[in-house]
């Protein structure tokens, strides 16, 4: 058979009308009841977790492969901050256009077609699963400092456990050379070759997690605001009784790593911000959207924003930046200030706000490989619903054991920076397929529009690309990884989805 490149060309850009995809949403038929203050309860909800509770450390005194923002991270917390704004407001003009569940992969699909539309899910596997990896080490790290308060009552073994049994292999070795021990001779091999490195509790709760949605247990409102209220109340606990404890001298250097601190530090503290997009998931049950989803996106940025900076401040005052903790370090720095208690209830504050992250996010992994399996791009037997409890647990276990692998090969950093990768490529194109969809339909009706267009998307261009190449210039591991990752999803598609696309649109048409 001869090859047929136009053919082959508009299959790769085939869209799906807006129309269509509005079509489905609407036999969902949902009741409009969220008005702004739920939405930024939601945003609230999704946002504050990992990033101001642990990354917050890396993004001050840096990681492995990268340098610390030092006093300057609440200069990369603005600009972070940025970045989202003007991404924000390109999510909202689709979300109230096109009210559907599927965030940027479904708008994508119906702006730049088939073949994008692929590449936006996979990455966003990135955001998702990967991002789940940070979350569940990060659970981790606090709940250690958790059992340390009561390390008075509990056996040493469950306090102070070797750190090959509670971190992944990269982090290990880095805490054993920190305390000048050999990490060759305090890793055991398997059969002599393997090392054998395994963040435990990172992996049970993420299997406990997964077993919960199997189950069929979401997340419901009311528990969503109660973990809210938890998480504020801990980050302004850690930020009034903080307050006295800043000595300003420690703010001195304020870029004690000049200009590349700040960047690398708004690149990395760029995911305290990710999951505002979960408020444009919701358009489809809001009420006047016109009105409650831009206050509800930039409200969650605006109070995000200000509870950062003033965590970032303090923190940054009462440690000096190269004793910052980075598993920990909010508990971590109350604990350096005698206040245990206060530090206990931080920790547990972290935990319940980091769990119910880690629910959020692998309820949206599992959403996002439905509708992908829906459309083709992956095997229908993944959308599989499980006889009792109705949920698609094939799905479910998929997303689960994706963490778990990833947990054993990844740390907190390279995770969170591949996480950053994908959530930057994916707000880039929210913010072109925004300036696209103004040119093809200009008519089309817009409940949201974005002001200014086109600067403000290509502001949101410009923050986000341009972050994002800067890092793929200085970073190590995850500047590898991501390019790898594309790579992979390229061939991916031509390998499975182009093909299982084609088959089942004949099998339809001969029906
Ligand atoms: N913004 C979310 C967090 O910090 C991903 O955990």
């Amino acid at each position: 058979m001869k090859f047929d490149f136009k053919e082959f060309k508009n299959n790769l850009l085939e869209k799906k009308s807006p129309d269509e995809i509005l079509k489905v949403a609407e036999s969902a038929n949902l009741k409009k009841t969220l008005n702004a203050f739920d939405l930024i309860m939601l945003g609230i909800g999704a946002v504050i977790g990992t990033g101001i509770f642990t990354i917050i450390g890396i993004a001050a005194a840096g990681g492995p492969e990268s340098v610390g923002a030092g006093p300057a991270l609440i200069v990369s917390m603005i600009i972070a901050m940025l970045a989202c704004l003007f991404s924000a407001l390109c999510y909202s003009e689709f979300a109230s256009m096109i009210p559907v569940a599927g965030s940027s992969y479904t708008y994508t699909y119906a702006t730049m077609g088939e073949f994008m539309a692929w590449m936006i899910g996979w990455v966003l596997m990135l955001e998702y699963a990967i991002g789940n990896i940070t979350v569940a080490s990060a659970w981790s790290g606090y709940f250690f400092e958790f059992l340390k308060g009561f390390s008075h009552i509990l056996p040493s073994w469950l306090v102070n456990p070797p750190a090959y049994l509670v971190n992944d292999y990269r982090t290990a070795v880095s805490i054993y050379q920190n305390s000048g021990l050999d990490p060759a001779v305090e890793i055991p091999r398997l059969f002599g070759v393997i090392p054998i490195a395994i963040n435990i509790p990172a992996i049970i709760l993420v299997l406990i997690i997964t077993l919960l949605l199997v189950r069929g247990i979401r997340e419901s409102a009311r528990t969503a605001t109660i973990m809210v209220f938890i998480k504020l109340a801990v980050i302004f606990m850690f930020i009034f009784a903080g307050m006295f404890y800043v000595k300003p001298e420690n703010w001195t250097p304020f870029m004690p790593n000049g200009f590349e601190g700040v960047i690398s530090g708004a690149f990395i503290i760029f995911f305290a911000y990710i999951g505002f997009d979960a408020i444009s998931t919701a358009a489809e049950e809001t009420k006047n959207p016109q009105r409650n989803l831009p206050i509800g996106l930039i409200g969650t940025l605006a109070i995000c924003t200000v509870v950062y900076i003033l965590t970032s401040l303090v923190l940054t005052g009462i440690v000096p930046v190269e004793k910052i903790n980075i598993m920990a370090p909010i508990s971590a720095a109350m604990s350096a200030t005698g206040n245990n208690w206060i530090a206990g209830f931080i920790s547990i504050g972290a935990l319940a706000g980091l769990t119910s992250v880690l629910l959020v996010y692998q309820l949206g992994t599992t959403r996002i490989l439905y509708a992908m399996s829906r459309d083709g791009f992956l095997p229908k037997s993944l959308q599989i619903i499980h006889k009792k409890y109705n949920t698609p647990h094939v799905i479910t276990w998929v997303s689960g054991i994706i963490v778990v692998l990833g947990a054993l090969f990844m740390d907190l950093n390279v995770s969170a920076e591949l996480c950053n990768f994908g959530t930057f490529t994916s707000f880039t194109i929210v913010c072109i397929a925004v300036l696209i969809l103004r040119k093809t339909d200009p008519n089309r009706h817009r409940p949201f529009k974005v002001p200014f267009v086109p600067f403000f998307p290509i502001l949101g261009i410009l923050f986000c690309g341009g972050l994002m190449i800067y890092s793929l210039f200085t970073l190590g591991t995850s500047a590898i990884l991501f390019p790898l990752w594309v790579i992979i999803g390229v061939i991916f598609y031509f390998a499975y989805c182009y093909g299982n696309i084609r088959k089942i649109k004949k099998e339809n048409s001969s029906l």
